[in-house]
């Protein structure tokens, strides 16, 4: 194992920081190195092997920069490459579709479960098996929301336009009468007072983030994966980039309310 024993954490983008603001959160003792695949973002639209060549070449970047705990903070690649992610890999990983459809299946009603989430997500339905897994009378509805990401990576979640596309996409679920609903894209969390709005109070809106983390966590506390000295060195998180870094820095910044400028690098991974 090298260096402080990082967890790694990646996305398409700035989405995995609501995974990466729940480590801090939960485990404010560790590190994170943070991987933002913004040269390739959105990944929603993308074919399915050209997103799984890059979950590869994302995983091994982190762990050969000495990641102790895999969190694929990216519902997209959660989706289509978690099970080859897992077989190549040397270290634990924890997706975050399962942890989100599970949390669904505890908390729904009337068995009625709506997924928001990215095309490639929806067309792979890993959120609907693994809630058929667990219980086969329920039934999920899922809606893809292309126009979600790139509203949030130009840190537009809240304009009218981000208010316009939540009432078009919450419309087929409303109608489903679903009473929950999963964020099913880690960038989806940022715009989750604009989707209240548009759901109203009664129903219940997961976001994944919080029981991801807590599976990680749970495997530390087993003795699998080493615990960061909560005694040592301030941790230093460390962030990457594969486009430019300027407006990550900016618009994720802004999510954790940290300056990410000095702590974010450019790396090309191709
Ligand atoms: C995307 O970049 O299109 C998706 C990220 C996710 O699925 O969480």
């Amino acid at each position: 194992m090298k260096r402080c024993q990082p967890i790694g954490i990646f996305d398409s983008g700035v989405g995995g920081l609501t995974v990466a603001r729940e480590v801090f959160r939960q485990m404010p003792g560790e590190e994170i190195l943070y991987f933002a695949d913004t040269a390739h973002v959105p990944y929603g639209p993308r074919p399915a092997a050209e997103l799984i060549r890059f979950a590869l070449e994302i995983t091994d970047f982190l762990v050969d920069e000495g990641a102790k705990l895999i969190l694929v903070a990216c519902n997209t690649s959660s989706s289509l490459a978690l099970d080859l992610i897992r077989e190549r890999c040397t270290v634990p990983v924890v997706g975050v579709v399962h942890p989100g459809a599970e949390e669904a299946v505890r908390l729904t009603r009337n068995g009625r479960i709506g997924v928001l989430a990215t095309e490639a997500t929806i067309r792979k339905g890993a959120h609907r098996e693994r809630v058929a897994e667990i219980n086969r009378e329920m039934r999920v509805f899922g809606q893809a929301c292309p126009r979600f990401v790139p509203l949030v990576e130009s840190g537009r979640y809240h304009s009218e336009e981000a208010r316009l596309a939540c009432q078009q996409y919450v419309a087929p679920l409303l109608e489903a009468d679903v009473d929950t609903i999963v964020l099913g894209c880690t960038h989806y969390p940022f715009l989750a007072p604009v989707i209240r709005e548009a759901i109203g109070e009664k129903i219940t809106l997961i976001d994944p983030a919080c029981q991801t983390v807590a599976q990680g966590k749970a495997l530390m506390e087993k003795g699998i994966i080493p615990v960061r000295d909560p005694r040592g060195p301030k941790p230093r998180h460390r962030f990457y980039v594969s486009g430019e870094a300027e407006s990550f820095g900016r618009v994720g910044g802004a999510l954790l309310g940290l300056s990410l400028v000095n702590d974010t690098r450019h790396v090309c991974l191709d």
